[in-house]
C-alpha cells in the first residue's frame, strides 16, 4: 500500500492566512479521529507545536494557532482512513480553503511515507515532534510516574533499545532533527516537560 501523494502543491496561495477556527477544528477531530490514543497523540504533537512556535519561532499568536491547527490535524484520517493517509485530510483541508502552508506541513509529515519533503520551519518541526513525542510517550507509559522525574538520559536510552517503540523509527527521529537544525538532545527536554501536561 503506498500512501505516496504524487504532488508538490498543496491549497491555494489566495487562501493565505485561512484557518479553521478552534470549534471547526474540534469538531473535525472528534468527528474524525475516535480512537482516543490516537487522539491523545495528536493533542501532544499540536501542544507542541504551538509551544515551539511561541517560544523558539517567535511566531504572534495567529502564527501559534497555525501550528498547533497542523499538528492537530496531522493524522486525522489515520483512524478511519488508514489507507488514505494523509491524502484524505488534505483533501478536505484544501475544500474548507485553509491556508496552504498547513496542508503542506500535514503533506510533509512523513517524506518517506508521502514522498513530499519538508521545507519550511513548520513542515520540519512537525516532522521532528511527531515520532518523537510518540517515544516520549511510550516511555512515561512504562515508567510507574510517568512523566514524573522523567530525564534526558532515560529516554536516549529507550532511543538506543531497538526493540523498545519498535515501531517508532530511530533513522526518522534522526533525519529530522538534521533537518529541522535541532539537537536530538535539545528536542527531548523541550519535549518532556510540555507533553507531562497534556492529558
Ligand atoms: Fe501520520
Ligand atoms: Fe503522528
Amino acid at each position: 500500500m503506498s500512501l505516496q501523494l504524487n504532488r508538490n502543491s498543496f491549497g491555494d496561495p489566495a487562501n493565505k492566512g485561512n484557518v479553521l477556527s478552534p470549534t471547526e477544528a474540534i469538531t473535525l477531530f472528534q468527528e474524525w479521529v475516535l480512537n482516543p490514543r490516537l487522539q491523545l497523540h495528536m493533542k501532544q504533537v499540536a501542544y507542541l507545536m504551538k509551544m515551539w512556535a511561541a517560544e523558539r519561532e517567535q511566531e504572534d499568536v495567529a502564527g501559534q494557532w497555525q501550528w498547533e491547527l497542523a499538528g492537530l490535524l496531522h493524522d486525522a484520517d489515520w483512524d478511519q482512513w488508514p489507507d488514505q493517509h494523509c491524502k484524505k485530510i488534505i483533501g478536505e483541508l484544501e475544500q474548507r480553503g485553509v491556508d496552504p502552508e498547513i496542508i503542506r506541513a500535514i503533506a510533509s509529515h512523513g517524506p518517506n511515507h508521502f514522498g513530499v519533503e519538508p521545507v519550511t520551519r513548520m513542515d520540519k518541526m512537525l516532522y521532528a515532534f511527531d515520532e518523537l513525542s510518540g517515544l516520549v510517550h511510550a516511555y512515561a507509559l512504562m515508567r510507574p510516574g510517568g512523566y514524573e522525574g522523567m530525564e534526558l538520559k532515560g529516554v536516549k536510552k529507550r532511543l538506543k533499545e531497538k526493540s523498545f517503540a519498535a515501531n517508532v523509527s530511530r533513522e526518522e527521529i534522526n533525519d529530522a532533527c538534521t533537518r529541522a537544525g535541532v539537537t536530538l538532545e535539545e528536542l527531548i527536554e523541550f519535549i518532556i516537560p510540555k507533553q507531562a501536561t497534556v492529558v
